[in-house]
């Protein structure tokens, strides 16, 4: 636990480090503006005891320039520290989130499959601002803070001694309401924040699933939501509590400080130990003082805050990476093959012992029940899938040899489900190649049976909006075979991406896939026979092995597991 702590220190250090001089004016500022609040604490004895009492114009003049160049500095000071502070915050953020990118876009495919998707969000999302919120009320502010308590614990002994000494009995009483109340108030708004995030998750996962909400009965909904409305009710009810209490006590000891002040400090004006500008110039100065002691606390509430959101960012800036390094993967020139492949993950069998050779150019099929390891299989070859045991070999190379980059680039995939991200038709489709020619589009949409998207309000401009919703999942997976005729793969893995299709729409597009790829290697997996009698050869694929081998004919007529299957899916 402290190791972690001082690695997160050592951690904003090292983000911080390049915005030195940015954060090292904004102390100076804040350091500044602490002098010049001093000054005006101090200047007040002038003006009473000079001006007012001894009526001395010199003076008068002397103090109104005074004020007005402190003044100046005091919010010269506050524009450096207020200014410059979060410009450097900013840039750190900036660096953060593009690391963050970055570690994403490179992270090794296994972590996604270990870790939630939702978490992973709010850390991109909620943590970032918070460290924003946090990190801007500590640190410079701190420094600034700092500085204000020793100017005016210096102003006010310079002032009087005494009268100090009277203030400082107040001192723990301060201390100890502005500890108990900032707690609580810590603990509130905590849990404000969370009830806050449940009310939101809880919007989001109505309104994305409105559709199928509505089929439901409502009362459960509403009952689940009272709660969760009640919840959030409740705490920004206790957390206004705590914050209005916790703001008229301390104002309330402060009041209780300045009548001692005025008591003793009446005494002995009236003895003649004290001027009265002296006084008011004291006083002033307790008022900053306590202002900053608030702040402080504020400041020192935050920092236990702020340990757990480094400690969640710093988790996606340490995402395993993929490294690429290897042999460059020029495209298969005799044969893939699988040699004894075996994978578990969490335990679970997923691939048992697979043999298999597929020679360039082949067509194979690739038949299974749902969750007999058909995709895990193919997956590997794009290294998307990769901790196997046994050896895949391309024309005699174990694929850990190869760069990951180099196999994905010569390595095309259309699964069941499409990526389609918030852009135009024609950026959606460049992402498979963005050299294409207009020319190219257009075939490769006409060879896709994708011709809907000209019929789009823009056509190719259209924007396609979050995850291409407007799209039918046919339409998407129509623009996914289209991407593969943009990017030529070398090896083209088909797993059942034509599924959504209408039957006639399906056959007519493999038939295309078929005549463009037909020197090239294809491995489909699909349950509709009449694609797989376009293949020269099927693999079944039951609970991670391979159960059967032939050409369509000789599986049908063996009436084994190929041919049930056939069977039950409805295609014999
Ligand atoms: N990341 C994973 N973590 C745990 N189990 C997985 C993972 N990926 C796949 N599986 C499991 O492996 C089995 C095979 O999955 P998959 O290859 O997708 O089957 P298929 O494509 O034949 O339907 C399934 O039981 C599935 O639940
Ligand atoms: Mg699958």
């Amino acid at each position: 636990m402290k190791g972690e702590k001082k690695g997160n220190l050592k951690f904003l250090w090292e983000i911080f480090k390049p915005y030195t001089p940015f954060m090292l004016f904004a102390i100076l500022g804040g350091i500044i503006e602490s002098l010049a609040l001093a000054g005006l604490a101090f200047i007040i004895k002038n003006i009473i005891d000079d001006v007012f009492i001894a009526k001395d114009t010199k003076a008068l003049e002397f103090v109104v320039l005074a004020v007005i160049v402190i003044a100046f500095f005091k919010e010269l000071g506050y524009f450096m520290r207020d200014y410059l502070y979060p410009l450097a915050i900013f840039k750190v953020l900036r660096k953060l989130r593009a690391d963050i990118y970055n570690r994403i876009l490179n992270a090794e495919p296994s972590f996604f499959m270990k870790n939630n998707i939702g978490d992973i969000l709010s850390r991109i999302t909620n943590d970032l601002e918070a460290f924003n919120k946090t990190i801007r009320l500590l640190s410079v502010n701190l420094v600034t803070q700092i500085f204000t308590v020793i100017a005016m614990i210096g102003v006010l002994i310079y002032r009087d001694v005494q009268l100090f000494l009277i203030f400082v009995i107040s001192v723990p009483f301060l201390a100890l309401a502005l500890n108990y109340f900032g707690n609580k108030r810590k603990k509130y708004s905590q849990r404000l924040r969370e009830s806050f995030a449940d009310f939101t998750q809880h919007m989001n996962q109505i309104l994305t699933g409105i559709e199928v909400v509505k089929l439901f009965n409502r009362r459960l909904f509403l009952d689940l939501f009272k709660k969760i409305n009640q919840k959030l009710y409740h705490r920004q009810k206790k957390d206004s509590f705590y914050e209005t209490t916790y703001l008229a006590i301390v104002e309330f000891i402060a009041y209780m400080a300045t009548a001692a002040i005025i008591l003793y400090g009446g005494f002995r004006i009236i003895k003649g130990e004290l001027t009265t500008g002296e006084f008011f110039s004291f006083l002033g100065g307790v008022v900053i003082l306590i202002n900053a002691f608030q702040v402080l606390q504020r400041g020192a509430v935050q920092i236990k805050a702020l340990d757990p959101i480094v400690e969640r960012i710093r988790y996606l800036l340490s995402i395993p990476q993929e490294e690429d390094r290897g042999i460059e993967f020029e495209g298969l020139k005799e044969s893939i093959e699988y040699r004894n492949v075996n994978l578990v993950i969490k335990d679970i069998h997923i691939l048992r012992g697979i043999d298999l050779k597929i020679f360039k150019g082949e067509k194979l099929g690739i038949v299974g029940l749902t969750g007999s390891g058909k995709s895990t299989m193919v997956k590997i070859l794009p290294a998307i899938v990769k901790n196997y045991t046994g050896e895949v070999l391309l024309d005699g190379v174990e694929l850990r040899n190869f760069s990951v980059s180099s196999l994905r680039k010569k390595i095309g995939m259309v699964s069941q489900d499409v990526f389609i991200f918030n852009d135009t038709v024609r950026n959606n489709l460049l992402i498979a190649n963005p050299e294409a020619s207009e020319e190219e589009i257009i075939e490769a949409i006409k060879k896709a049976k994708a011709e809907f998207v000209f019929k789009l309000e823009n056509g190719l401009d259209t924007v396609l909006g979050e995850k291409g919703s407007r799209l039918s999942g046919g339409e998407r997976q129509r623009l996914s075979i289209a991407r593969v005729f943009l990017k030529k793969p070398d090896i083209l893995i088909i797993d059942e991406g034509t599924s959504a299709l209408d039957v006639q729409t399906e056959e007519e597009v493999i038939k295309n896939i078929f005549n463009e790829f037909k020197d090239n290697t294809i491995l489909m997996i699909t349950h509709r026979l009449r694609i797989l009698e376009k293949t020269e050869r099927i693999i079944v694929v039951d609970k991670g092995k391979i159960v059967e081998e032939g050409t369509e004919e000789e599986l049908m007529k063996k009436k084994g597991v190929f041919y049930r299957f056939i069977q039950i899916s409805g295609e014999g």
